[in-house]
């Protein structure tokens, strides 16, 4: 039980009773990302937990705590050597999942392979691909302009990302697109855990294929080349074939499992408040702190985990060697301690503290190449759609877990 931390001071918005009575259940000592409530009311949990509950526990499965404070989540995500990657990111890891690197991984494995990929996808390198990603922005928007209205998320959101992602940085074909993106998205939300394997297999199996291909061809000298390539460890060992597999594999999920939530609600939000739509066409400027605003405040990375490798104590509540804990990215970057006002979208806001890439030693190494997919989409779908309106009936729906995800959103003009 967590009882020692959040209710030391009797703070009546925090009983299990008042906690029942407004959020279904006893956020501190069971929560559930999961589950459906959370979903419903993300923004509302999120602002209540970042004040109101530094650290909760989850009694789903194996269990885990959750850590929400900007500090303790930067403490936690910088300390590996207590909060270790290499036990899995995810709760409950179903069975026989092979491990994803770098992602899972510690330092220094997690250094020799950072090191060669990040090349790949340096603010440089990514400004690079700005040009063809906004080619492909305005490539779907030719799709349905006409139309006079989309379904956003099925005929571009879900597509750029891995446009700019596939056809610039992996070389992979885009027609395969759609099945990779469902096997991400079953693989991360299904509801049966065993399922979520399947998926995940799915995935692997592709890329694993594709990979022993290109081993066979002459070499582009791309990132698909550096991975195979390999790296050596610090004992003098040479990465396995599977460790590149999932570097792969990681790089993938990474590349087409988040950006697309990030647009998805950029775009509702300004579907849904003209003022801003005109801020950001008459104050074009605005548009590169508009996006860490966005970033921020619509984060599709909620929670990610590490296993605790000693006992340690956060903000009062004792965690024991062994136990899974989650960074909550998503409270973190809502944290009253440090930014005026967090429950408000301000693309004016000054000096952005937000951990919606992550901190530490993981920290994103896609974060250049979203800002990219970002950027082009604002910009040119605000060229060309200047005005815009979400259709009756056709508001947003959404799925959450460690992950947010946006499943539709029905816009006309
Ligand atoms: C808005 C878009 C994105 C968000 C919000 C996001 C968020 C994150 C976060 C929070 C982490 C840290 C994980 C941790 O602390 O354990 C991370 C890591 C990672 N991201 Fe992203 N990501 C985005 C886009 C991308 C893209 C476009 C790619 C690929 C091109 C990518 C690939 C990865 C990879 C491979 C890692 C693991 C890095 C490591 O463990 O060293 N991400 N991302």
């Amino acid at each position: 039980m967590n009882d020692g931390t959040s209710r030391e001071s009797i703070d009546p918005e925090t009983t299990p009773e008042a906690l029942v009575e407004r959020f279904g259940r006893d956020l501190i000592n069971d929560f559930d990302l999961d589950d459906p409530a959370f979903n419903d009311r993300f923004d509302e949990t999120l602002n209540f937990m970042v004040r109101k509950c530094p650290v909760v526990h989850s009694t789903v499965g194996k269990g885990y705590y959750l850590i929400n404070t900007q500090d303790d989540v930067r403490a936690a995500a910088q300390n590996w050597q207590t909060f270790s990657s290499a036990k899995g990111y995810m709760p409950n890891r179903p069975d026989g999942l092979p491990y994803l690197m770098p992602e899972e991984s510690d330092p220094p494995i997690h250094t020799r392979w950072r090191r060669v990929l990040n090349p790949h996808l340096s603010p440089k390198v990514c400004a690079s691909y700005e040009q063809a990603v906004r080619d492909d922005a305005n490539e779907l928007i030719d799709r349905f302009i006409e139309r006079g209205e989309c379904e956003f998320i099925s005929e571009f959101g879900a597509l750029l990302p891995g446009w700019a992602f596939f056809k610039n940085v992996l070389g992979l074909p885009i027609d395969d697109l759609a099945m990779l993106v469902n096997g991400v998205e079953e693989g991360t939300f299904a509801p049966d855990l065993d399922a979520r394997a399947k998926h995940f297999a799915g995935v692997f199996e592709y890329l694993e294929t594709h990979l022993k291909w290109r081993s066979t061809q002459p070499s582009r000298g791309d990132l698909i080349d550096t991975i195979l390539a390999g790296v050596t460890y610090d004992d003098g060992t040479i990465a396995p074939w599977e460790h590149k597999v999932s570097i792969l594999v990681d790089l993938t999920f990474g590349g087409i499992a988040t950006t697309t939530f990030v647009m998805g609600s950029a775009i509702h939000h300004l579907a849904t408040h003209p003022d801003q739509r005109q801020l950001l066409i008459d104050q074009p400027v605005l548009v590169e702190n508009a996006i860490e605003e966005y970033a921020r405040f619509f984060p599709p990375v909620v929670a990610l985990g590490r296993t605790a490798t000693s006992d340690v104590e956060v903000s009062g509540t004792s965690i024991k060697e062994g136990e899974f804990v989650m960074l909550a990215y998503a409270c973190a970057s809502r944290d009253p301690r440090h930014m005026d006002e967090p429950e408000k979208i301000d693309v004016r806001r000054e000096g952005i503290p937000h951990s919606t890439f992550g901190v530490g030693p993981h920290r994103c190494i896609g974060s250049n190449l979203a800002r990219v997919e970002l950027t082009a989409t604002l910009e040119e779908w605000l060229k060309r759609i200047p005005e815009f309106r979400v259709k009756s009936g056709g508001e947003p729906t959404y799925v959450t877990g460690f992950l947010r995800s946006m499943r539709s959103l029905h816009l006309e003009w």
